[in-house]
């Protein structure tokens, strides 16, 4: 799946085209998703940005949430069990996991990628690498 991300990123790295056609890639490739895309850092907070799946949440301020958790530590996070998750903001009622990547433009997080899943505990080590390693082609290539 990187190799794919990155000769889509080669292709057009404005940000909008590629974190479209990501999110469409992750959701193609990876099985049992309900939904993949992105949030924008804008104004210090989240705005929902290219993604596939049903509507979402428009704005998530920082800190709150798994996706404004991951922003606010900089950290990916990886929740086996949504329900389990204090401030859990749920967009999609059928999410049950759920793993959130940082994105970093300039050393700083710029976005962050939000994958669901209707399964408990969908997102394993190697999903985690696979990912990180995702964000880390975007933070190479994307133009913004
Ligand atoms: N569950 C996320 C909100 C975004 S939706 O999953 C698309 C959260 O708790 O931050």
């Amino acid at each position: 799946m990187k190799q794919i991300i990155t000769e889509l990123l080669k292709t057009e790295p404005y940000y909008i085209s590629a974190m479209s056609n990501i999110s469409a890639v992750i959701m193609d490739q990876m099985p049992d998703l309900n939904w993949a895309g992105f949030y924008l850092v804008r104004d210090g907070r989240l705005v929902v940005g290219p993604f596939q799946g049903k509507p979402a949440c428009i704005h998530i301020r920082k800190g709150r949430g798994v996706c404004g958790t991951c922003f606010d530590t900089d950290k990916t996070i990886v929740v086996p069990d949504v329900h389990r998750f204090s401030g859990h903001i749920a967009c999609d009622s059928a999410s049950n996991s759920e793993i959130v990547i940082p994105i970093h433009r300039n050393g700083e997080v710029a976005a962050v990628l939000d994958i669901d899943s209707p399964a408990f505990d969908r997102f394993s080590e190697d999903d985690r690498r696979m990912l990180e390693g995702v964000a880390e082609v975007m933070e190479q290539l994307l133009e913004w």
